[in-house]
Parts: C-alpha cells; structure tokens; sequence
C-alpha cells in the first residue's frame, strides 16, 4: 500500500529531508548534485511511502519563465523519482498526479526539464515538449541554453503559449533547467 502526502519544506523535519535526499542521490546514481538538490526546495513535496520507507518523490517550486513579453509564474518540476525496485507500478503517475493539482491550481504553467526515462510518463499526463529555443537570464544577460533544447517539457494552462517560440528562465546555481 502506497501513501502519497504532500507538504511544504517548512513542514518536512531533518529526517525527512534526509531520507528524500538519500532517495534522490540513488535514483540518480550519484548524478545529483548539492544544487540539484537545493532546486528541489522551498515548494511542495510529493512523497510516496510504503511501509514507513521513503520510496519516492517530486517536488514543484516556483519559479519565473520569460515567454511571449511575460514573466509567467511557473511551478516548476524537481527531483522526480522512485526507487529502483518500486517502479513501473504506478508510483510515478501518482507523485505527478499529486504535483500537477498543486500547478494546475497555483501557476501560470508547469515547466520541467526530463529525463528520456520520464518521457512517456510526462506525456501521457498532458505535458507537451518545448519545441523553440531556451535560454536563462544570467546576471549577465540572456545565454542560449542550447543543451536544454528538446528536454523542456511545459504543462499549458491559463497562459498563451507558442511551443515554437522562445522560453527563457531565471537564473540560479547549477542546472539552470
Ligand atoms: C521516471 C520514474 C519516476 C517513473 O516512476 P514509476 O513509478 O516507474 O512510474 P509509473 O509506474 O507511474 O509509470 C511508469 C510506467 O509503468 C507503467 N505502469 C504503471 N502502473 C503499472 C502497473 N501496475 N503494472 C504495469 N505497468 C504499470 C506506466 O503505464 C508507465 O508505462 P510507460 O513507460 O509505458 O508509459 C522512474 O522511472 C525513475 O525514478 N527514473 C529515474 C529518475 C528519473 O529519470 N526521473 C525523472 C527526472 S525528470
């Protein structure tokens, strides 16, 4: 039996955070890096549990994309993953699930940056890849981020939005999508 809650990072105690820290760092295989980590903070978490064991996680924190002269409040998408011997089962699609009420009822839009491995996930749950070029406003302009380009995936709401067009994102340490 698998209980998925979510709660902000002010309301997860040290252990918590740890435990989804550890997760996260096997799920990607020691790929995660101290920023990667840090992005996943400061918004809502989506935990799976089964058996009082911490066996997945997503998390959405806001964030500012510039699109069509807007600055669009984004809930943007982090530390998507469950545990190795956990998968297939659904576990992922009720993480998403459980993320994307939090977007579709607090933002303009979703945004994420995907794994090939989540592909089919995001986008049987509506999600629609960024087909323009991205960039980041960096304390020193606009940089093309062309190693992003393909991997953007949005969820459309209540902003207009052309898939072809340009999306920038605003800057921080780190991956910047
Ligand atoms: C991507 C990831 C989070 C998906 O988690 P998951 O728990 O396996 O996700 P789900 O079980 O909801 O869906 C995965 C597949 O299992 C299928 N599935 C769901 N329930 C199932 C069940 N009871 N029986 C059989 N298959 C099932 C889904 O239809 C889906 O199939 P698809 O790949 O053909 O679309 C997981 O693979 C992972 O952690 N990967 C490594 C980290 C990563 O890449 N994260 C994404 C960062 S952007």
């Amino acid at each position: 039996m698998t209980d998925i809650r979510t709660a902000h990072t002010a309301e997860l105690d040290a252990s918590t955070l740890r435990a989804a820290r550890i997760l996260l760092a096997d799920v990607f295989e020691g790929d995660m890096t101290d920023e990667d980590w840090e992005h996943a903070l400061g918004g809502i978490h989506a935990l799976a549990w089964e058996d009082g064991e911490l066996i997945g996680h997503a998390s959405v924190v806001q964030r500012r994309l510039l699109h069509g002269g807007r600055a669009l409040r984004t809930g943007y998408v982090e530390g998507v993953g469950v545990r190795a011997d956990r998968r297939r089962r659904g576990v992922g699609g009720a993480l998403m699930d459980a993320i994307e009420r939090v977007v579709r009822s607090a933002y303009d839009l979703g945004a994420l940056g995907a794994t090939d491995e989540a592909l089919r996930l995001y986008t049987a749950h509506g999600w629609k890849r960024w087909e323009g070029p991205t960039s980041a406003l960096t304390p020193g302009g606009i940089v093309r981020t062309e190693e992003a380009d393909g991997a953007v995936y949005v969820l459309p709401l209540s902003a207009p939005l052309d898939l072809s067009g340009e999306l920038t994102c605003d800057w921080r340490e780190g991956d910047v999508w």
